[in-house]
């Protein structure tokens, strides 16, 4: 686990999970989430995996942990592409349906945000929800995202048209307590 919170947790994005992670990103709340009109084949996720697996330089990638029962569980994986050039990446986070509903998703951006603007450090990190998953937009606000803008009619929500809206966080907003700087300076 390279960071942790109460409830959750992110650990290596790895290879031994990927059949796991091709199970998550079936589940239809992910598909109609990401935008994703067709279902993916195991072996094109697996190929992805190594394509993702070499380009970490560019990429945080990361699997959640559920940490509230005895051992931690992978439950679901977060991103941020990085663009080098202006220290800015885009998040996205994806939860198995089971794991939904209690915290997780919060705590697992934060700590996300934590990694990207203290270790990482970026300036900004920045994302697009449709605008109906109301769940992902409450969970980002409550992570430290705010909104900065509504993008129209620019992908669909279960056969719908639906705008997204687009969120930023800076290192500024960072909310509470950093796991990294307890990690760097426990004694502060
Ligand atoms: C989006 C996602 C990561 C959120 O993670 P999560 O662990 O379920 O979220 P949390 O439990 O931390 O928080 C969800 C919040 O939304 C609220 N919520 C849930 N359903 C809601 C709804 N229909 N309307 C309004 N708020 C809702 C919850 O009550 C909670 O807020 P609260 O703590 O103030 O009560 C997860 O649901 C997921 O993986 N969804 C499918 C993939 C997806 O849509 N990814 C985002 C693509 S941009």
């Amino acid at each position: 686990m390279w960071i942790r919170g109460d409830g959750a947790g992110l650990g290596p994005f790895s290879g031994d999970l990927v059949d796991q992670y091709w199970q998550w990103e079936q589940d239809p709340a992910v598909l109609v989430g990401y935008g994703r009109q067709t279902p993916d084949s195991l072996d094109n996720r697996r190929e992805g995996y190594q394509h993702q697996a070499r380009g970490t330089d560019d990429q945080l990638r990361f699997t959640v942990y559920d940490m509230s029962g005895a051992e931690p569980a992978p439950v679901g994986t977060t991103a941020v592409l990085i663009d080098h050039h202006v220290r800015t990446g885009e998040f996205v986070i994806q939860l198995s349906a089971a794991s939904r509903g209690r915290g997780i998703g919060t705590e697992a951006t934060r700590l996300t945000l934590d990694y990207a603007f203290h270790i990482t450090n970026l300036r900004c990190v920045y994302l697009a929800v449709l605008s109906p998953n109301t769940a992902a937009i409450r969970a980002y606000e409550k992570a430290g995202f705010r909104t900065i803008g509504e993008r129209r009619q620019s992908g669909y929500w279960l056969g719908e048209p639906a705008n997204e809206t687009l969120m930023d966080a800076i290192p500024a907003d960072f909310p509470g307590t950093s796991a990294v700087r307890h990690i760097v300076e426990p004694a502060l």
